[in-house]
């Protein structure tokens, strides 16, 4: 999912002109590669500054994530959180939830980061705050109804940041020739550009990120 849809030169030369990785990030990204077999889902280095530099334009109070992984996303989404501001990320996978946890401790963010175990869409409903940045990097097969269920929670103005919605560029094939996790993706994209409730632009980065900012409920 993470495979390079710019040509590998071009990928090579962005990561060389972007902030370097702190420390910390660089060996999550490297233990995640080490001991994953589906390292790929990591957002790494060019994504994850990308994450920090809208979290830090942005400056949410509260953020949530869906789909922790080994936690590299939710600590570059932490980076622009107001004082006192809190992240809350939802993972499915228990056995996911000791790493994240170890690179949450070593960059501090302990206090600021609430890892959750279990299901997204049972999960989000106990949260309880209001979410004014949102990242969907979870099932694809629920993306529309991660969309549904966060929409009322965010305020007017709050956005949401939805990873892999070019799928590999699996979008763009005929239908038929689309998998079922593109199709899924693709009846998302179609969701959001019918919605007349926001303003959104797909950035074609990585593997994709559509970008939605809410206008009304
Ligand atoms: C692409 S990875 C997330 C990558 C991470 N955000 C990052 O950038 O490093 C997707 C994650 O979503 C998790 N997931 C899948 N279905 C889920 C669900 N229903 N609820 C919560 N997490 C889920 C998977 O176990 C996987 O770890």
């Amino acid at each position: 999912m993470s495979k390079p849809l710019l040509p590998r030169l071009i990928d090579e030369y962005a990561e060389r002109f972007t902030t370097s990785e702190s420390p910390e990030l660089a060996a999550l990204n490297r233990k995640t590669h080490l001991q994953r077999g589906d390292s790929v889902m990591i957002s790494g280095h060019i994504q994850g500054a990308l994450l920090q530099m809208l979290s830090k334009m942005i400056r949410p109070k509260y953020v949530l994530e869906i789909g922790t992984f080994t936690g590299y996303s939710a600590i570059c989404l932490a980076a622009g959180l107001q004082e006192g501001g809190h992240l809350h990320t939802i993972e499915i996978d228990e056995e996911l939830y000791d790493m994240a946890q170890e690179f949450i401790v070593k960059t501090g963010l302990e206090h600021t980061i609430t890892q959750h175990t279990g299901a997204a869409l049972d999960i989000i409903p106990t949260l309880g705050v209001p979410f004014d940045l949102i990242f969907i990097d979870a099932d694809k097969s629920n993306y529309c109804n991660y969309y549904d269920i966060v929409f009322p929670l965010m305020p007017i103005g709050g956005y949401i940041l939805a990873d892999n919605v070019l799928y590999d560029g699996e979008v763009v094939l005929p239908p038929e020739e689309r998998s079922k996790n593109a199709r899924a993706i693709h009846t998302f994209n179609e969701k959001v550009k019918a919605d007349d409730r926001i303003e959104h632009m797909l950035l074609p980065v990585r593997d994709g990120i559509m970008v939605v900012r809410k206008l009304r409920d």
